[in-house]
């Protein structure tokens, strides 16, 4: 999960791409590099951080108006100056930085030392810049042909934008499976794995699908598909503005993220909610609401957070709506060879839009013709474009690595479309379905009442930042809440944390409490609250600290827990978004409190855009 980014125009490339890779960089970390054409082909590329690299590169020459740069997720070579990008073929003729992975480099690079092609780094795009170049060189080709052919041999996922010295007014960009969008600008053409730092520039920008290929000139741009048709570009405009991409004041993306949530929320139902909170319309679903309502069962597919977000869907939709559910982790649906029927809906949750496994799963049911659905938050994604439907989040940009306003906002999407379906299917009276749309309207207000509690949050992240473990429980809606927060602490922290059902704790983790096990339950009003509160007593019982999430005027559990974070109360059904903050900011005040880079944790990238 890389970053690239691609210049040629009349500006000085070099603070482009920085800039550039600057907006990236949620997306890898680990090394950056830059190719800059004037002439030559310069390469500079370091282990680090963008930071780091413009350090580095700061009394270099840099001058020119063509050129790329990357920032690295390593996949194939561990992260150093070597392995970084862009990569140099072997007789200097071509130059490419990509993101994804050549499942088949290794039979290809045999082939090529076979040809006495020597190497220089680990990785499989030097194996890919050497195709090209040997194409280029024994078909006497144009480069064009000679990228055409070598991405032809290739099986696996990329994004790449590929130079040619004998044409240094050209740039080349491919796509299949990794994202790539190209920004038209006057006598001027960017290219980026997204939006992020195209839009300062330009709003006038064009998708590639899968298999596209462009020819980039200063004022020209040709599409065609690997197969030498050529395609018209469909142009568009972005709806993105760059404050959203900016910290707003905040220390770290993900906090200012958290604190948007009652706008995101808002967001997501904007036009969705009738002005009478009377009803719920989902536009990007209308022309599929019958198969919804009819479907045998929902399949919900994701990963991390949207995994989590989908379970709560499955407790929704189970509730309301009656229809049977099953979520599942893409990856594992992608290879279990699963059993899907036709009249199966299924819904693919992601907020990148771009993460491998489950596009993978999304193919594997349409394969046996379900009706696939997406929700995802980036407008322009390749999940929007694989799905028969499908409906935007509108949480805006989410930057921290670690999820947390798209994942509340997912579950604003699940609640409302539960709810809809339960009133089409008649499972939910109106006099419910009022009061529900009225209460979901509520919840902004009541995350902007808890978000006032942050410094009581801090309070208690300074106890036991310097815990090793923690165990997170809850029952039902809980469960998965507790999962994600449990996701939170381990992403930014490092501390390993485990979420579990409540019930699940007598059968093994149990074992696992003493008094320095800080065990954080969720334990506000519903049907299975005397349950919780017997569990929080078997914590107690084996000297475990309890921070019990509870509802506003608790009682009972102020008595028994350690610590108690008050949430104003709300249907258990809607719950999951208020409960989920106080976790949220528990587990960024933790990280920050151990020095860690809580906007790009180690090892970690904000779309897992390789398998
Ligand atoms: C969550 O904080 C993580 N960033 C990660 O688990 C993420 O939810 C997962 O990779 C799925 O991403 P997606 O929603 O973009 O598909």
């Amino acid at each position: 999960m890389c970053g690239i980014i691609g210049y040629i125009g009349s500006k000085q490339v070099y603070p482009i791409v920085i800039q550039g890779l600057k907006r990236l960089e949620y997306r890898g970390y680990d090394s950056a590099g830059m190719a800059i054409i004037n002439g030559d082909t310069k390469i500079y590329k370091k282990q680090g951080k963008v930071a780091d690299f413009e350090e580095h590169t700061k009394n270099f020459d840099v001058a020119g108006t063509v050129g790329m740069g990357h920032t690295r997720w390593a996949t194939h070579g561990e992260p150093n100056d070597m392995n970084a990008h862009p990569h140099r073929s072997e007789n200097g003729y071509f130059t490419v930085i990509h993101n994804g992975i050549i499942e088949n480099y290794a039979v290809l690079k045999r082939k090529l030392e076979a040809k006495g092609y020597k190497f220089h780094s680990d990785t499989d795009t030097e194996v890919l810049v050497n195709l090209i170049e040997y194409y280029y060189i024994n078909g006497n080709l144009s480069a064009e042909v000679a990228v055409r052919l070598a991405l032809s041999k290739v099986i696996g996922a990329y994004g790449i934008v590929v130079s040619c010295s004998k044409e240094p007014d050209t740039l080349i960009a491919a796509r299949k499976g990794s994202p790539l969008v190209i920004g038209v600008g006057n006598n001027e053409h960017f290219i980026a794995s997204d939006a992020a730092p195209i839009v300062e520039h330009t709003k006038t920008v064009i998708y590639l699908n899968n298999d596209n290929i462009a020819i980039i000139k200063r004022n020209e741009l040709t599409l065609k598909t690997l197969d030498n048709i050529k395609l018209s570009p469909q142009i568009q405009q972005l709806q993105l503005d760059i404050k959203a991409i900016e910290k707003d004041g905040y220390e770290h993306f993900m906090l200012k993220e958290i604190f948007e949530q009652p706008k995101s929320i808002r967001d997501t139902f904007r036009g969705r909610l009738s002005h009478d909170l009377t009803d719920i319309r989902l536009g990007g679903l209308l022309h599929v609401m019958d198969k919804l309502i009819r479907a045998r069962r929902i399949l919900i597919l994701g990963c991390g957070t949207s995994w989590h977000a989908g379970l709560v869907g499955e407790y929704l939709f189970e509730e309301y709506a009656r229809m049977p559910v099953e979520v599942e982790y893409a990856s594992e649906f992608r290879y279990r060879n699963p059993i899907v029927y036709s009249d199966d809906v299924v819904i693919a949750i992601s907020q990148s839009g771009e993460t491998a496994d489950t596009l993978s799963a999304i193919e594997v049911a349409k394969k046996d013709n379900a009706t696939v659905l997406g929700i995802c938050n980036v407008v322009g994604s390749s999940i929007p474009r694989e799905t028969h439907a499908g409906v935007y989040t509108h949480a805006g940009p989410e930057i921290g690595v670690a999820s947390t306003k798209a994942f509340t906002a997912q579950v604003t999407i699940l609640a409302m479309l539960a709810l809809k379906l339960s009133k089409q299917r008649n499972t939910i009276s109106d006099e419910d379905y009022h009061k529900f749309i009225s209460e979901l309207n509520n919840i902004p207000e009541k995350i902007d009442e808890i978000l006032q509690f942050n410094e009581e949050y801090k309070k208690i992240a300074a106890i036991y930042k310097d815990a090793s473990n923690f165990l997170y429980l809850g029952r039902g809606y809980y469960f998965p809440v507790a999962l994600e927060g449990a996701l939170k602490l381990k992403e930014i922290s490092y501390i390993h944390a485990e979420g579990y059902p409540a019930a699940e704790m007598k059968h093994g983790p149990i074992a696992l409490i003493d008094n320095k096990m800080p065990v954080v339950v969720i334990a506000t009003q519903d049907k299975s609250y005397e349950k919780i509160v017997s569990n929080i007593q078997e914590v107690k019982a084996r000297n475990g600290i309890v921070i019990a999430v509870v509802s506003k005027g608790d009682k009972v559990i102020s008595k028994i827990a350690d610590h108690v974070l008050e949430i104003p109360h709300t249907y258990p059904a809607l719950s999951s978004l208020l409960t989920v903050i106080p976790l949220q900011l528990l587990s960024y005040h933790i990280a920050v409190m151990r020095g860690c880079n809580v906007d790009q944790p180690r090892n970690l990238a904000k779309s897992v855009t390789v398998e």
